[in-house]
């Protein structure tokens, strides 16, 4: 991952923790409305992907593990990680492209009812995502994948060349000389991989996203709702099809790129046809950047922009994520695919300890509250939700108090302990696992392998029950906190110290 040039190194500062008696009376703690939905408090545990799907996007054993996990801790409300709207083979991601897939979702969302013990909501993130391949070999790529061109011809003056005595000048040349006989996005696909956006008009299946897009979403937000969750959010974040289409970087001539409106027109098509399917008393939002962070793309004012859009149009929440794009990712290695998350917008995603001087946490609030601000004063109350580099209460509550946020976002530090909220509802925040940002969970993620903590993967490993990766090294849930505490009683007793082991 990149990081920044300054490298200087920062500490997480989770701060004083509060009494049971402060935790209480904390606006972190008081509940908060979504759209039809309630939460029992402003604490949200966002998406993470963490491959435990099979290879046919089914929900397995792991999964629910995972989110049994985080339900343990009572947050308000989960988002279930990125799953893909389209019946397409996509790894071991999570999908809801076909009826198929609604059993397994019911018995997640009956799991983490039963484990929160009725008090967390359950969102599930939908998405859509568009093909991008592995960055091929050059010799293969010159070779066999280049279609030969009329351009290529001019540009090597080789009219009557056989298409073989071209590929074979086109290896003989280096970097330099080929990029200036490529197309920009030829030259990219054998640098980068290639990769589609939603500016290619030429293919057909691309000019036609804004017909096929919104029955695609409905149909997840229906099933999803089938399924028995809470509510959906709609993934217009990232590097992904819906964040592309917000982009200013979408320059699309047919009425969906270019202005303000015209970028927002699918993202709200998509809104409305999937509020058409669920109706009113299911809950519908949205994630999406507060700024793009790559040249050229969104800032602060877009977002805001687009947010009163959103919430004049019914969205019940808000939730700000930023960065995450392709255009700045790293170049991958041979037989490796680009990676949204290893650029410079990456890094405003997930920042890590080793930072510039504004350091990794909380870089997304001001973002957020200048959005949030916008919203206010155009008149409406859609909750925000703010995530990045958020692991202390006072932190958390400052927040909220000063009206920067409605709801705050816990994605690594609730991996790292996913009972930080019920710890410090207990007023026995000192227990915490404090999130170190190293970003190793972040690292595996990347090579789409099982998303794990280095806090604890390698802990009590020997403990019954526990599953393991595949390789037996990690375990793939953090061990819990004190087995046998009764987490209902402990809330519900005047004294959480004093009824701490109860069996
Ligand atoms: C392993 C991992 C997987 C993630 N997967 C998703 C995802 O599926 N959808 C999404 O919107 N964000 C995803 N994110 C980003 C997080 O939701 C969050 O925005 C980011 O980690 C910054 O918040 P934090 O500092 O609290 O971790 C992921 C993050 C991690 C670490
Ligand atoms: S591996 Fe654990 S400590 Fe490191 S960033 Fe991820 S959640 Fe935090």
């Amino acid at each position: 991952m990149w990081r920044p040039p300054e490298r200087i190194k920062w500490s997480p500062e989770p701060g004083r923790w509060p009494s049971r008696r402060e935790a209480a009376e904390a606006s972190l703690f008081q509940p908060v409305d979504i759209g039809p939905l309630t939460l029992e408090s402003r604490t949200w545990v966002p998406a993470m992907v963490p491959w435990r799907a099979t290879g046919d996007g089914i929900v397995t054993p792991e999964v629910l593990g995972w989110y049994e996990r985080f339900a343990r801790g009572r947050p308000g409300a989960i988002v279930v990680e990125a799953t893909g709207i389209r019946d397409i083979p996509s790894g071991p991601l999570l999908r809801i492209g076909d009826d198929r897939f609604i059993p397994g979702l019911k018995t997640l969302v009956e799991t983490v009812h039963r484990a929160s013990g009725g008090h967390t909501r359950l969102l599930i993130q939908i998405i859509d995502f568009l093909a991008i391949r592995r960055r091929p070999r050059r010799d293969r790529y010159l070779g066999e994948f280049l279609r030969i061109t009329e351009d290529h011809r001019e540009r090597l003056d080789a009219a009557d060349w056989s298409e073989g005595r071209i590929r074979a000048r086109l290896a003989e040349l280096d970097d330099t000389e080929l990029s200036a006989i490529l197309s920009p996005r030829e030259y990219e696909a054998l640098q980068m991989g290639y990769r589609e956006r939603v500016t290619d008009l030429h293919l057909p299946h691309i000019r036609a996203l804004p017909e096929v897009l919104p029955d695609l979403f409905a149909d997840a937000a229906r099933r999803a709702r089938e399924a028995g969750f809470d509510g959906v959010e709609l993934h217009y974040a990232h590097a992904y099809t819906m964040s592309q289409f917000l982009s200013r970087l979408n320059d699309r001539g047919d009425g969906y790129g270019g202005s303000l409106e015209n970028r927002v027109r699918l993202p709200l098509e998509v809104f409305r046809r999937v509020r058409r399917t669920v109706g009113d008393d299911f809950a519908v939002g949205c994630r999406y950047l507060s700024e793009d962070c790559v040249d050229g793309g969104n800032t602060v004012d877009d977002s805001a922009w687009f947010g009163a859009a959103f919430a004049r149009a019914g969205f019940d929440f808000l939730s700000l994520s930023r960065g995450g794009r392709f255009e700045d990712a790293k170049q991958p290695s041979v037989g490796a695919a680009a990676y949204p998350y290893t650029g410079p917008s990456g890094y405003e995603c997930m920042p890590q300890y080793v930072s510039d001087a504004r350091g990794p946490f909380g870089r997304n609030v001001e973002p957020a509250a200048a959005i949030r601000a916008a919203l206010r004063a155009d008149g409406h109350t859609t909750p925000v939700v703010v995530t990045g580099g958020i692991h202390g209460f006072g932190q958390a509550e400052a927040l909220l108090r000063d009206g920067k946020a409605d709801i705050v976002g816990f994605a690594r530090q609730s991996l790292a302990d996913p009972d930080w909220f019920v710890k410090v509802r207990l007023g026995r925040g000192d227990e915490v696992v404090v999130c170190e940002y190293t970003n190793y969970c972040e690292a595996l993620d990347q090579k789409h392998v099982p998303v794990t903590c280095k806090l604890w993967d390698r802990k009590r490993r020997d403990e019954p029950g526990v599953r393991m990766t595949a390789d037996g090294k990690r375990r793939l849930t953090a061990p819990l906190w004190e087995p046998g505490l009764d987490i209902e009683a402990a809330l519900a007793s005047g004294d959480g110290k004093a009824r701490r082991r109860l069996s």
